[in-house]
């Protein structure tokens, strides 16, 4: 609820108050100078003719100039006064009705509903500038406000199916009806561990997401990072028999932060590994363009299909929950991905040819 303060005015008044206070004080002002002025004057011009300031058509032409002038400066000032005061409400109004469109936005916006807010106000470039100010911090609420409600169900979403794995297998033991053997450990194990990577993963994608992921930029070589990715995800290609191997001999130097692109590239590799058959095989290359270095992870595994290509950088998305939550990803590591390489500067994009032809994530990142 807004707090009124009854006696106050509101401006269009205040406004209104002030002009006219100009406009008396304008009056008072031409008087007291015609008065002061005027009746001096008009003497010495007599004078100068030689006419005696005490002979009668003086006098009488004393008092005919005062009424003159008095008369005429009365008109002026009415005049004045009255055009005055019009335009001075005129401009009260305008004000006042742009102030009045910008609180009502601004309760709008408080009230959450700032997705709709598109404000134009009248009354020139300040104005103007103000509610492109508005526009955009309603704009940033908006966004905030949509991610904290997504993040919210995405995180209550994830934590409902080991939530509920351990309470129906602690609930069994319980009521006699499991053992508390070595399978049923196993259960429970996996599903605490779920939600442990669960929260650690949820902290690195906050700090990602919010920009405040740490860089420690330092010159480095596309080639070292690649086959330091390669030398740490080979153990795990071998096992599954899926190759692993760089395509590009030439190096690139750029600055960056090594150790968060060696995660960028580990989750990468550790997709590719996931998605991709035993005889398949993963590639890394890059290539340099004038301004920029751009990194490709190339597997010939199961491939993406187009409506989900922008959609597996967001945050829990899988193309296929059921089986890729399965293979125990939260579907947080291409969110990871993104919000380090756009701490860089850069973007990553996902390409596929579709279902059964593989898929390149490429990052590119400036040079500079
Ligand atoms: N190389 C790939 N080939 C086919 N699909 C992929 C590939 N990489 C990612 N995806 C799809 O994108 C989804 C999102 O990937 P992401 O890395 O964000 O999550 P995840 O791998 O499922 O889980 P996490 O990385 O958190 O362990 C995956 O679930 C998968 O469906
Ligand atoms: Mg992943």
């Amino acid at each position: 609820m807004r707090r009124r303060t009854p006696w106050r005015a509101n401006l269009a008044t205040r406004l209104v108050v002030g002009f006219a206070i100009v406009i008396a004080l304008g009056g008072l002002t031409a008087f007291l100078v015609a008065e002061a002025v005027g009746p001096s004057t008009f003497d010495a011009h007599l004078a100068r003719a030689g006419l005696s300031p005490t002979s009668a058509a003086v006098v009488h032409a004393r008092e005919a100039f005062a009424a003159a002038s008095g008369r005429s400066l009365l008109l002026g000032l009415a005049a004045a006064a009255v055009a005055s005061l019009a335009v001075s409400v005129f401009v009260a109004r305008r004000i006042g009705r742009s102030l009045k469109v910008l609180s009502e936005a601004a309760s709008r916006v408080a009230r959450g509903e700032g997705v709709a807010v598109d404000l134009a106000l009248n009354g020139g470039q300040e104005f103007d500038d103000l509610a492109e100010d508005f526009n955009r911090m309603a704009r940033q609420l908006a966004q905030a406000e949509e991610t904290r409600r997504r993040l919210t169900s995405d995180v209550a979403h994830e934590l409902r199916t080991p939530v509920a794995t351990l309470s129906a297998y602690l609930e069994g033991v319980e009521d006699g009806v499991r053992p508390l053997d070595a399978s049923t450990l196993q259960v429970l194990q996996a599903a605490t561990t779920r939600l442990a990577r669960l929260a650690s993963d949820l902290a690195e994608v906050m700090s990602a997401d919010d920009g405040s992921t740490h860089l420690r930029p330092q010159d480095v070589s596309a080639r070292a990072l690649a086959e330091a990715a390669i030398a740490a995800a080979a153990p795990a290609f071998d096992a599954k028999s899926v190759g692993l191997g760089r395509e590009t001999d030439r190096d690139v130097r750029f600055r960056g932060d090594p150790e968060r692109l060696g995660q960028v590239l580990g989750n990468l590799l550790e997709n590719a590994l996931r998605h991709t058959q035993p005889g398949g095989a993963v590639t890394i290359s890059w290539n340099r363009s004038l301004q920029s270095v751009s990194i490709s992870v190339i597997d010939t595994g199961e491939g993406i299909d187009d409506e989900h290509l922008v959609r597996v950088f967001d945050r829990f998305y899988r193309v296929d929950s059921a089986r890729d939550r399965v293979h125990g990803g939260s579907g947080i590591g291409l969110a990871i991905v993104r919000g380090i390489v756009q701490a860089h500067g850069g973007r990553v994009e996902a390409t596929s040819a579709g279902r059964g032809h593989g898929a390149t994530f490429t990052v590119t990142l400036p040079l500079r």
